[in-house]
């Protein structure tokens, strides 16, 4: 049998043996720009959709090989109801597209698909793809890719509360009882470890409604790029700028 690779008789300190620094669990990415990447180029914004979606084709493979065991992107917000209808039925046309011709790829990687948001806001057959994407990689154990669609955070922990006030108006619940893990455990990512880095492109410095309760401790990474453009080195150059941040979650500095 071939020995075990070990760190465990190196020499302490040495930088080039040195462990490096895990990888955040969970990286969730707030992918804008399209419309500006396609109208930079005098194309439609469908267009700079379009490269979005090859975007994500990368971002998927460059998370698994980075060690990124979730990856939550977020696609479509309750908010985004709000663009023309002629954009919606565009991005909604790419929705179907990828579900169709995207899972098999994924599936044969190993990646296991999760969704968040207000799927009922789509038509059934976009409905039953969804379901059936989740229901094709339930079994995988390689990347869990969380797609965020329609998604609203505050409408998220509304429906919780919701859930809460209807048992306790049930008598089943008491107040009292509520904590902050009972109560996350009625969100849409109550199987879903909280993100510690979220990454937006763009240069917008905003969190739009994103993992509103669940981003309470994550470390925010703004990058100027669009996300048409967001590749590989932008994906690991986010990952070494975490590595480089000092998480205290409250607790007094080292
Ligand atoms: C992100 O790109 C994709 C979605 C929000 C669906 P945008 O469409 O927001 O692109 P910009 O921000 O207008 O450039
Ligand atoms: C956030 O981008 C939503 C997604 C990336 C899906 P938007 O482009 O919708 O956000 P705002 O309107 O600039 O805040
Ligand atoms: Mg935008």
């Amino acid at each position: 049998m071939a020995p075990r690779a070990s760190t465990q008789n190196l020499p302490e300190g040495d930088p080039a043996t040195a462990a490096a620094p895990p990888p955040p669990v969970h990286v969730a990415i707030i992918m804008d720009g399209n419309g500006r990447w396609a109208t930079a180029r005098g194309l439609p914004r469908v267009a700079g959709h379009r490269a979005g979606v090859e975007a994500v084709r990368r971002a998927v493979r460059t998370a698994a090989e980075l060690g990124v065991q979730w990856l939550t992107l977020y696609a479509f917000s309750s908010e985004n109801w709000r663009r023309p209808l002629s954009e919606i039925i565009d991005l909604t046309g790419l929705l179907r597209h990828f579900l169709r011709m995207e899972i098999a790829d994924l599936h044969s990687k190993g990646v296991r698909l999760h969704f968040i948001g207000d799927r009922t806001k789509f038509d059934p057959g976009i409905q039953s793809d969804i379901a059936e994407a989740v229901r094709k990689t339930a079994d995988n154990q390689g990347l869990n890719l969380v797609i965020a669609l329609s998604y609203g955070g505050r409408a998220e922990i509304v429906e919780a509360a919701r859930q809460v006030a209807a048992d306790v108006a049930a008598g089943r619940f008491n107040p009292v009882d509520l904590t902050e893990d009972l109560f996350a455990a009625r969100l849409s990512t109550a199987s879903i470890p909280d993100p510690d880095l979220v990454i937006r492109t763009s240069g917008e410095k905003r969190l739009s409604n994103f993992l509103l309760w669940q981003s309470a401790y994550a470390e925010l990474i703004f990058v100027d790029a669009l996300w048409p453009d967001f590749g590989p080195a932008n994906f690991a150059e986010a990952l070494a700028e975490f590595a480089r941040r000092d998480r205290r979650f409250g607790a007094r500095p080292a």
